[in-house]
């Protein structure tokens, strides 16, 4: 069956990468997408990196995301970083709502919510991210969480053009252990149901799964139903098995 949605291959790298290592990477990517034209590529470098790997991967396909941004525009936020900061830095996406971002930094749904706000106010396109935890999972609610986080962390004016959401279950981020594609598939459905009751472009966002995706089992989890790509974390940080991640699709 045709893909409707271009599929997103992504990368958080998140607090990884001196700038050598990291130019390094995001030239190896962008040497590699140059074959890669089955779906978009992203990068998304920590803060201090944003310019010069968007500078590095300019004339490529490669496209440059934040990992979180600030809900204002500017002001007195020691540390933060404004996601029209990204923008200017040579974003095109950030990352909102990762489950680390919820767990070390106690975002609510409705900071995430207003991040994702930010992200359109500045012309980025959020990545909302969002997924049950192991005791949830083991105590039946996952769908009901997954509901819970839609509803709370996506904005109501979400159109599908300016939206991914992302589902990384917390107990597959980083672990090695993945949900079953009949999991993954089962879980994107009831997302993108859940999407239908808050926006009317539902069907057109793309679904991103992340959590212990590598080269290896990309095939078989990019092909559950209703998976638009993958959120890679520890596999991007290396050209060769992101781009492989990529080439599955
Ligand atoms: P891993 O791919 O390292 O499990 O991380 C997934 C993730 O958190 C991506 O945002």
């Amino acid at each position: 069956m045709a893909r409707t949605r271009r599929p997103l291959i992504a990368g958080n790298w998140k607090m990884n990468g001196l700038k050598a290592d990291a130019l390094t990477l995001a030239k190896g990517v962008a040497d590699g997408a140059k074959a890669t034209s089955n779906c978009d590529l992203l990068v998304c470098p920590p803060a201090t990196l944003v310019m010069a790997v968007a500078e590095a991967v300019k004339g490529s396909n490669v496209l440059v995301g934040g990992q979180d941004c600030h809900p204002k525009a500017n002001g007195a936020h020691t540390g933060d970083i404004a996601a029209e900061m990204l923008r200017d830095a040579g974003a095109a996406y950030v990352i909102v709502g990762h489950s680390e971002r919820r767990t070390d930094h106690g975002e609510t749904d409705a900071i995430v919510r207003a991040k994702a706000e930010a992200a359109w106010r500045a012309g980025l396109i959020p990545i909302v991210c969002i997924g049950e935890t192991l005791a949830e999972r083991e105590a039946g609610s996952t769908f009901s969480v997954l509901a819970r986080q839609i509803k709370g962390s996506i904005p109501p004016a979400a159109t599908a053009a300016r939206l991914v959401v992302a589902y990384e279950p917390v107990w597959a981020i980083g672990t090695g252990k993945t949900p079953t594609t009949a999991e993954v598939a089962a879980a994107h459905v009831h997302i993108r149901k859940e999407l239908g009751g808050a926006m009317s472009e539902a069907s057109a966002v793309r679904l991103l799964y992340g959590g212990s995706v590598k080269g290896s089992n990309a095939a078989e989890l990019l092909a559950a139903g209703d998976v638009d790509g993958a959120l890679v974390g520890g596999a991007s940080l290396k050209a060769d098995e992101f781009l492989a991640i990529a080439k599955a699709v």
